[in-house]
């Protein structure tokens, strides 16, 4: 069995600048009170005009190219996304369109802000099981356009940001790539970060008036306990992902964990007691990117030069569901 190894990254965001003093203009709140509570100072955001499916395939050709893959080596998608273009089908499949690439599987994982290691996991396994040789794996979000933009939704709108960032994964030959993944998921508290409609449960289709002005179409955060699991959960899957490996802090150069707000960074190192300077941030530029975050996060770590051959890294993300997960590298 040959494991996986990531062979080329790349990253998209819209072009639209949105500063915390832009929101001021739109809802109560302020620069200060973003900084102090997230650490980010702008996010992007899509206009009308670009769907998830637009950001996922600039990012998906830097990584391809990156890789030096062309369309033909591609036998697997697979997107991690919470703002598809349509209810259905998966933006994998206009992905695959968009790529002009063979009829291969192509499929969505909805895991929120672990989607992409949720996706690269699975990925993983088919480059093992010999199913796959060659996967493109994205985060890919749109979500900007989902929320509710007002002071109602002051503590969601501030936080979150639109982008994409893509991987490709591929047969490994030597003793470098993918060693271990780690996915979890505790349905029981998804009603502290979720957005409800529009589904199918009674009472939240597009046609109930009343859920819309309840904002129950929009996403919902309880923001302390995100905040109170969060900080658990990161340091638990982390330390799963060395175990499995026989590795201490002291044997990982980075972790780059999921962009959600630098607070819970903080709280994650301190609790770990390594510095900030051993977790990956660029949350500032972005905010938070749903599923795109950590592909994002990975792609401008390697670029800074921040990754180097024989480096072990962890990718690690929590998230709504509740959903959390990490992964081993060796660079
Ligand atoms: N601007 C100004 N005020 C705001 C905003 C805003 N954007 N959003 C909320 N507030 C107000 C609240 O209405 C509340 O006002 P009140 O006291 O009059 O009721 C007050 O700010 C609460 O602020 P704090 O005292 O700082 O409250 P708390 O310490 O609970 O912190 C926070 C709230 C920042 C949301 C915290 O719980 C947190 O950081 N949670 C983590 C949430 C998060 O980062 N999620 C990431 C997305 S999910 C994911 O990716 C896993």
């Amino acid at each position: 069995m040959h494991k996986s190894k990531i062979t080329g990254l790349g990253f998209e965001v819209p072009e639209k600048v949105v500063l915390n003093a832009d929101l001021e203009k739109i809802m109560d709140t302020s620069d200060e009170w973003i900084q102090s509570r997230s650490g980010i100072k702008e996010r992007r955001w899509a206009s009308e005009d670009i769907a998830t499916s637009d950001l996922a395939l600039g990012a998906s050709k830097k990584a391809m190219e990156m890789a030096g893959v062309s369309p033909e080596d591609i036998d697997l998608v697979i997107v991690g996304t919470l703002s598809s273009d349509y209810f259905f089908p998966g933006v994998s499949a206009q992905l695959q369109d968009k790529l002009n690439l063979r009829n291969v599987a192509a499929f969505d994982i909805k895991a929120a802000c672990s989607a992409f290691v949720y996706c690269l996991s699975v990925g993983d396994q088919f480059i093992r099981s010999g199913m796959a040789e060659t996967a493109l794996i994205v985060g890919a979000e749109t979500q900007t356009k989902l929320i509710d933009k007002t002071t109602r939704g002051r503590d969601i709108a501030v936080l979150f940001g639109d982008g994409a960032g893509a991987a490709i994964i591929q047969t490994s030959n030597d003793d470098s790539g993918i060693l271990s993944t780690h996915l979890h998921c505790e349905g029981k508290d998804m009603r502290n970060l979720w957005m409800e409609g529009p589904g199918s449960a009674p009472g939240v289709w597009i046609n109930n008036k009343q859920a819309i002005a309840d904002g129950r179409l929009s996403p919902f955060m309880n923001g302390r306990e995100v905040f109170r699991n969060a900080v658990t959960r990161f340091p638990e899957v982390i330390q799963e992902a060395m175990d499995e490996n026989g590795l201490t802090m002291d044997d990982i150069k980075l972790i780059i964990p999921h962009q959600a707000n630098n607070r819970i960074s903080q709280a994650v190192a301190k609790r770990m007691g390594i510095d900030m300077d051993r977790i990956y941030s660029n949350i500032h530029k972005y905010g938070n990117t749903t599923a795109a975050s950590i592909p994002i996060a990975l792609t401008e770590a390697f670029q800074e030069g921040k990754i180097k051959k024989g480096d072990h890294i962890i990718l690690a993300a929590f998230g709504a569901g509740y959903t959390w997960a990490s992964a081993a590298i060796r660079w």
